[in-house]
């Protein structure tokens, strides 16, 4: 592994010796960020931009980069939204299309034949054929510089989520079904895209020692203590893959609750579905009710909300909020 010929070794500022800049081919497959948007007079833009990213979960942050302040920027700049779209494999050549050099009047959308979906928080609209499309507020425009501190002509825009459209065909179980959804990806050189091929599950590990796993005699079961809302999918994971039965919440941070709500009702019913889990267990005060009631409703459990807190099970004081017996 250390030979040093089995490796090419490059400084791009010295040119990379090989036929084409492999730069974009090794940072691929990238999602597309097909990006909707108007001027300030009305007209629509729509554009692909294929230097585009997630960067947060709560809220939802999003962002593209523009190789020169082109159209689509300067419009995010002067009205304060944009949408992005699922570029799909049906609609891969229309995507491409909308990448021609058009004058800015020139509604994309007319010209390869799009339908508009009218934005509910916005003026901008999004693509009717999409699977999904995320209403966005510009958070900030940042002018990239280089190492030495130069400013370039790149332009990396982003926005918060406030806003999610899906179409019901592509949600199964009250899951996203990414693979139905086709997206398409930017890869590799000058015409290169990539779609999804064989999707496999891999579950990150636990943010948390074994030391704070425990068991409880009353449940004995094994014991999760956690503290942020948002690794909720996570412990449901663990719950899932039969690592823990019991999962306590000590975070109650009101506004990480709707997504982690989801998130809950999802893995549930994966959890019943399954049938492998002894006993779950979600143990909440105040905003976490939300999150509970969403847990029972998905999971097609009744939820007593007048016995918040602590219940008595079998006479032994448990904090029981939800449980899944064994085998369901
Ligand atoms: C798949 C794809 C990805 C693209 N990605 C980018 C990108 O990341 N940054 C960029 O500046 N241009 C990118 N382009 C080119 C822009 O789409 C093109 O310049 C477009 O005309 C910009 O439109 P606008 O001026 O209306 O914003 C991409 C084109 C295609 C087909």
């Amino acid at each position: 592994m250390n030979d040093s010929n089995a490796v090419h070794f490059y400084k791009p500022d010295e040119g990379h010796q090989l036929r084409h800049d492999p730069f974009k081919a090794i940072v691929a497959p990238r999602v597309i960020g097909w990006i909707s948007n108007c001027d300030p007079d009305g007209h629509v833009n729509l554009a692909p931009y294929s230097f585009f990213g997630a960067f947060a979960s709560f809220p939802h942050i999003i962002g593209f980069s523009s190789e020169g302040f082109k159209d689509s920027i300067a419009n995010i700049e002067a009205t304060g939204e944009f949408v992005w779209n699922l570029a799909s494999k049906p609609l891969a050549e229309k995507m491409n299309w909308t990448s021609a050099t058009v004058p800015r009047e020139i509604d994309e959308f007319e010209l390869v034949g799009l339908t508009k979906a009218p934005g509910v928080n916005m003026a901008v609209p999004h693509v009717a054929e999409s699977p999904a499309a995320l209403e966005c507020k510009l958070l900030q425009i940042i002018r990239l510089k280089s190492l030495d501190g130069t400013p370039m002509n790149n332009w990396l825009a982003l926005g918060q989520v406030v806003g999610v459209h899906i179409r019901r065909e592509f949600l199964k179980d009250g899951l996203f079904d990414t693979a139905a959804a086709q997206p398409i990806m930017r890869a590799g050189y000058r015409g290169d895209y990539a779609g999804i091929g064989e999707m496999f599950e891999m579950i990150r590990p636990l943010p948390c020692s074994p030391a704070r796993a425990a068991s409880t005699a009353a449940f004995n079961a094994r014991m999760l203590v956690w503290n942020a809302m948002p690794l909720i999918t996570e412990v449901m994971s663990e719950i899932l893959r039969g690592r823990i039965d019991f999962a306590h919440c000590r975070d109650h941070a009101a506004d990480r609750f709707a997504t982690g709500a989801r998130g809950i009702g999802c893995r549930c019913r994966e959890l019943i579905r399954l049938r492998r889990v002894g006993r779950v267990l979600l143990h909440g005060r105040g905003d976490l009710l939300h999150a509970r009631r969403c847990f029972f409703e998905t999971a097609g459990l009744r939820h007593d909300a007048r016995k918040p807190g602590r219940n008595s099970v079998d006479g032994k004081h448990q904090p029981a909020d939800i449980v899944i017996p064994r085998g369901r």
